[in-house]
Formats: C-alpha cells, structure tokens, sequence
C-alpha cells in the first residue's frame, strides 16, 4: 500500500486483507476534483491562520491545480494502493511540491473532507440531474402537443373508466418529474458547505477565517461548480462529521424520479402490446430476441423498470446503514458512496435513454379509437344525465348499472337499443339525447372541474 495518512502510533505492518477490505478508492476517486477543490479552500484557510506563508500557500494551490489538469486530461490514474482518494491526492502532491504537502492536513481530517467534497459532488450532480430532468419534460411536452386532439380510454384498476384526454394523461408525467427536480433543488439548496470539524472537536482556526465566499476565488479549471456557493464555519463540528441526511434525502428524492420513470415505462410497455396497440416504440429503441425473429422487445422501458429496484436497495441500504451509529464519524459512512453514486447514475442513464425514446414515440389513433366505441366507458355520463333531469345520483347510479348489465349480458350495444327499452330502465332516458353522450369529445368537454 502506498503511503498511509496515519501510522505513526503503529509498529506492526497493516495486514493485506485488511487494506484491501478498508479501501475506498475504487469509488470514492469520482470525489477527486472536489477533493481538490476543498484543499485548495483549505490552503487558503491555513495561510489566512499563519500556517502557511503567502509563498507556501501559492505553491500547494499550483501543486493541486496541475493535479486536476491531469486529472481533466484523462491521464488520472488512481492508485489501487492508495486508501481513498484523499491520500491518493495527498501522496501525488507531496510527489510533485515535496515535504511542504506535509502541511496541507494541518487542522483537518478526512471525516471533514470527504463531507465537503461529497456535498459538492451533490450539488454538481443535483444540477447535471435537473437538466436531464428538464430535457425529459421538454420532449414529453413536445409529444404532448402533437397529439393533443387524441382521447384515450381512462383507466382506474385497471378497467375501463371514462375517457381522458391523452394530453392530459401524459401531462401527469411531466408533473411528476417537476415535482422531482423542485424536490431534488431544495435538497440541493439546504446542502450547505461547511468547514472547520476536523475529526470531529474542531480546530484551533478561529471560526471567521473560514468564511470563504467560494463564488470569487473560482478560477480556471476550478469553475466546474455550476451553482455560486459560500463555505462557512461549522456550527456544531460534531454534526458536520456525522450527517449523512442529505445523502438519505438525494437517494430518497432519486428513487422517487426511479418511481414516477418506472411508471411511464411500464405504461408504454402495456400500451406496445399487441392487445393495446397504442403507441409505436422506435426500432432504434428496442431490441429483438435470438431465438424468435419476429420480437422487437421493450428492454429499454423494462430495465427502467427493473432499475427502479436498486434505487429502492439504495436508499434502505443507507438508511440501514446510519440508523444504529453512535456519533460522530464511523468507518461505515464510507459506504454511502456507492450508493449515492450508483444511484445519481442511474438515474441520469435511464433519463438520457427516455428522452431519446419519448421523442421517437408514435401514437395508434385509429387503434385508440376503436376502443373508445365500448360504451361503458359512457355510463358515468349518463349517470349525470339522469341527474340533470333530477333523479338522485344513487337511484340514477342503479338505473344506468342495470341498463349496462342488461347491454352485456344480451349483447346488445345502447345506441342499438329500442326506444322502448329504455323505458323499462327510466322514462327520462329519451334514445336520441343518450347516444349523442356516447361520444369521447361530448364526454371530455362535459368536465368543467379541470381548468384549461
Ligand atoms: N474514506 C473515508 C470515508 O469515505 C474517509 C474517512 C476516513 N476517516 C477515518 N478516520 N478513517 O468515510
């Protein structure tokens, strides 16, 4: 193993299964720019305290620069023996500024680092997320407008209920994912940027000097931070080191995008039946069978679906994770990065995917009308068509019931019923004022309750 952040107080060599077992740079490296980001921070922090000179500070501050450009060039490579990515990038900057790098850990601990960099890391990936988002909401909108004329057969338990447009079914889609990103851009503005734990107890730095108005000192290669943020003193340095809510919140938020994704997908995938037949998935979006030449399968919605699981073992596995720990820091919390990143990648790959898919959606007109000729689709209108003339909703609730049994069960549609058939159900059921109800725009527009 490289060289450690600790082992002064051991004499024995660390067992190789355990340096394998502890290590967290296989994932925790996607921290490396913030990482840097706040040791840049932190040099500036120090030489404001006098623990470094304006010269000393000025060198850390390149050394950690020309880390992130090789890190931007792609050249990065992490070393697999390195512990986690804070000694990975404290080991390379004592590499390339020499003993003067054995200053930069003066007032601070990884519990407080990786707090900071995971934050910023968060709030990064909040906005990269909320831009999926948005492009999703956009061709959802797109396809929306253009069949805006199309009414489907609503469902409840999944039965048929009363017609709905489609825009507007559709549309709910669009608000869910609305909500999502107001959800994920509060999290993201509580998400504050605090310094100063240490460990856990604080440091010897007076409070004031951490206050870093972040937005300003931003140059170059370091304004990858989308949002303009502050980093103040912590309040309570215990709490800094031991909070992992905001990874419970984003995780939680992301599942419920994972939610509302996988109900979408599992709509189109009921809808591209050969049953439903409403809407066309593109070619370029699914994929067929080796065995049976004739599949074109919805692989992409149903992994969609099927994702929506491991944002769920996400969020119980971090939740699981916190709920017995004493405070402050414990090795444990380490194990919120895999999912937290897992899960924002998730994520974003199923919004990408969708976007391109919503976009090259067709709907079935024709399909979708013949289903709305069943005319039980009609009968709550009817209902109220009694009630127009005055009978009380219930009683009119029986009538229509019995007049729909009796259309099944002698296969018999209304509109082909006698007028003198009605009669036996109400006299207030005149044949030519109820088959003009049985109409999916009649029965769309006859709902004033919804504004438009
Ligand atoms: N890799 C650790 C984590 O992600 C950093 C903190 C380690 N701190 C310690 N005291 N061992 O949580």
């Amino acid at each position: 193993m490289a060289k450690k952040l600790w082992g002064g107080r051991f004499s024995k060599k660390t067992d190789p299964l355990v340096e394998e077992f502890t290590k967290s740079i296989q994932y925790d490296h996607k921290l490396a720019k913030y990482d840097l980001l706040g040791s840049i921070f932190h040099v500036r922090v120090l030489e404001k305290a006098g623990y470094l000179n304006k010269g000393e500070a000025d060198k850390l501050e390149q050394g950690l620069g020309d880390i992130l450009r090789i890190l931007k060039n792609k050249s990065f490579q992490v070393g697999a023996s390195d512990e986690d990515i804070h000694t990975y990038i404290q080991n390379l900057l004592q590499k390339k500024v020499g003993d003067l790098a054995l200053k930069l850990h003066t007032a601070r601990s990884r519990n407080d680092q990786v707090v900071f960099s995971t934050k910023l890391y968060c709030k990064n990936a909040i906005r990269d997320t909320k831009g999926c988002i948005g492009e999703l909401i956009s061709v959802l909108l797109g396809l929306i407008s253009r069949n805006a004329g199309i009414i489907i057969p609503g469902f409840t338990h999944m039965q048929h209920a009363q017609p709905v447009y489609l825009k507007d079914y559709l549309f709910v889609y669009a608000q869910m994912l609305s909500r999502d990103t107001e959800r994920l851009e509060n999290i993201g503005q509580r998400l504050k940027i605090t310094m100063g734990a240490g460990a856990l107890a604080g440091t010897p730095i007076e409070a004031g000097k951490y206050a870093i108005e972040a937005g300003k000192l931003l140059k170059g290669e370091f304004k990858f931070i989308g949002e303009r943020f502050d980093i103040e003193a912590t309040v309570n340095s215990l709490d800094l080191v031991s909070d992992r809510d905001f990874v419970i919140e984003i995780v939680g938020a992301l599942s419920l995008v994972a939610t509302h994704l996988s109900r979408l997908a599992e709509d189109l995938i009921i809808w591209s039946t050969k049953e439903f037949d409403f809407v066309e998935v593109d070619e370029a979006f699914c994929t067929g069978s080796s065995l049976m030449p004739q599949k074109k399968n919805s692989d992409v919605l149903e992994l969609i679906r099927g994702y929506s699981g491991r944002l769920y073992g996400n969020l119980v596995s971090v939740l699981t994770m916190m709920k017995g720990l004493p405070l402050t820091y414990n090795r444990d919390m380490q194990l919120d990065k895999e999912p937290l990143f897992n899960s924002f990648e998730i994520v974003s790959s199923e919004l990408k995917v969708l976007t391109g898919l919503i976009a090259t959606l067709k709907f079935n007109a024709a399909k979708i009308e013949e289903q709305l000729k069943d005319e039980s689709l009609y009968a709550t209108d009817l209902v109220y068509y009694l009630v127009d003339k005055k009978i009380p909703f219930k009683n009119a609730h029986t009538i229509i019931g019995k007049l729909v049994k009796y259309s099944i069960d002698n296969d018999i549609s209304i509109k082909d019923m006698p007028e003198s058939l009605f009669r036996k159900f109400s006299d207030k059921l005149i044949k030519k004022e109820i088959v003009k109800l049985l109409d999916p725009l009649v029965s769309v527009k006859s709902k004033k309750s919804i504004k438009r």
